[in-house]
């Protein structure tokens, strides 16, 4: 019986002192400890023992099973401390590595010109008016003079959805529709930016949507010097304080006398000498403008004896395309990381 217990002893030592993992060391105590365990079978056979020899070999058995317990206990944190070691060492982080960059984003380049508009005609005292996108044939065309079959409607080739519902070709109805909400010739002042939509092909210079920003003025004693100091004060901010504006004769329907405004090349000063951006000619065309024709005040409810207007319309593709000497418009539309990361 005592070699019994000795081999059981040694073979257990053997074996914990083998065992790879956690999971394998539960096994042996299961398989020497447990209920049914070999420990456990030698203390049931006991009782074939004789009264004096039964406590002796008792005291082994148990002295053994303290034994296998500590054996156990000491290769389980042996393991424990193992584990943590592997886990420490895969999941090791190089504090000292350098960080990796945050992409930054910023605003695209229409939104800045847009904004600096904004900026620049705020602080004149001009508000900020909206306009739906999808408008109606009546502020679109004939709130602007514009009656049903009038030739000028072909400059503008339109998106019809009804024959009464387009997408707007302008921003040139929010005019309208900001005079109907005022009363009793009330003054007005603003600037209204949105999208237009007009079937163009899409190229260097044409998009089929693209972005307006309409002016307009309404008020006692307003002249045409008035328009001429507004857009000269208007160029001078958005291009630099050397630029030049000059004026041609032109023709819309809202506006009378109308022109068409062009700025001195901010990129050759209107020196041409081989410029790309003017073609050699000094001057870029900018936006249409005028007087607001009396029909257009009369048909939303201005008296055009007490006060006058003028209004102006530009793209802002285009004064964004002058003001950072951009040649192709679809720049603006194709979300080229290379483009938009220059501004
Ligand atoms: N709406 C015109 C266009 O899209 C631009 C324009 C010209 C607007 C003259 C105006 C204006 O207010 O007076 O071509």
């Amino acid at each position: 019986m005592e070699s019994k217990i000795a081999e059981l002893k040694a073979a257990a030592a053997d074996s914990i002192k083998a065992a790879a993992d956690l999971k394998e060391l539960d096994n042996l105590r299961v398989k020497f400890l447990g209920k049914k365990g070999e420990v456990t079978n030698l203390l049931r056979g006991m009782s074939q023992l004789s009264a004096e020899e039964r406590p002796k070999i008792g005291k082994i058995v148990n002295e053994a099973r303290a034994d296998i317990e500590n054996l156990i206990a000491a290769k389980n944190s042996e393991l424990k401390a193992k584990a943590l070691q592997n886990k420490l060492a895969s999941e090791k982080i190089d504090v000292t590595l350098a960080g990796r960059k945050f992409q930054r984003g910023h605003l695209h380049p229409l939104t800045l010109t847009l904004n600096r508009i904004k900026e620049i005609f705020i602080q004149m005292g001009y508000s900020i008016e909206e306009g739906p996108e999808v408008e109606t044939d009546y502020y679109n065309f004939e709130a602007l003079n514009l009656p049903k079959n009038h030739p000028a409607r072909d400059t503008q080739d339109s998106f019809y959805i009804t024959e009464e519902i387009l997408l707007r070709t302008q921003t040139s109805p929010v005019q309208a529709r900001t005079m109907q909400k005022h009363k009793d010739n009330a003054p007005i002042r603003m600037i209204s930016p949105g999208r237009v939509y007009r079937r163009d092909d899409f190229d260097s210079s044409h998009s089929p949507a693209f972005t307006q920003v309409e002016g307009l003025v309404i008020d006692k004693g307003i002249t045409f010097g008035s328009l001429i100091g507004t857009l000269d004060f208007f160029c001078k901010q958005m291009f630099g304080e050397s630029t030049k504006i000059r004026l041609r004769p032109s023709f819309f329907p809202f506006v009378e006398p109308g022109v068409e405004v062009d700025v001195s090349c901010p990129i050759c000063h209107g020196n041409g000498g081989g410029c790309k951006v003017c073609h050699d000619s000094g001057w870029l065309e900018i936006l249409g403008a005028g007087e607001v024709h009396p029909k257009v005040l009369e048909m939303s409810g201005y008296d055009s004896s007490k006060v006058s207007g003028f209004a102006w319309g530009c793209g802002v593709e285009r004064i964004a395309m002058i003001k950072y000497g951009i040649d192709d418009l679809r720049y603006f539309f194709e979300n080229d990381m290379r483009f938009l990361n220059q501004f």
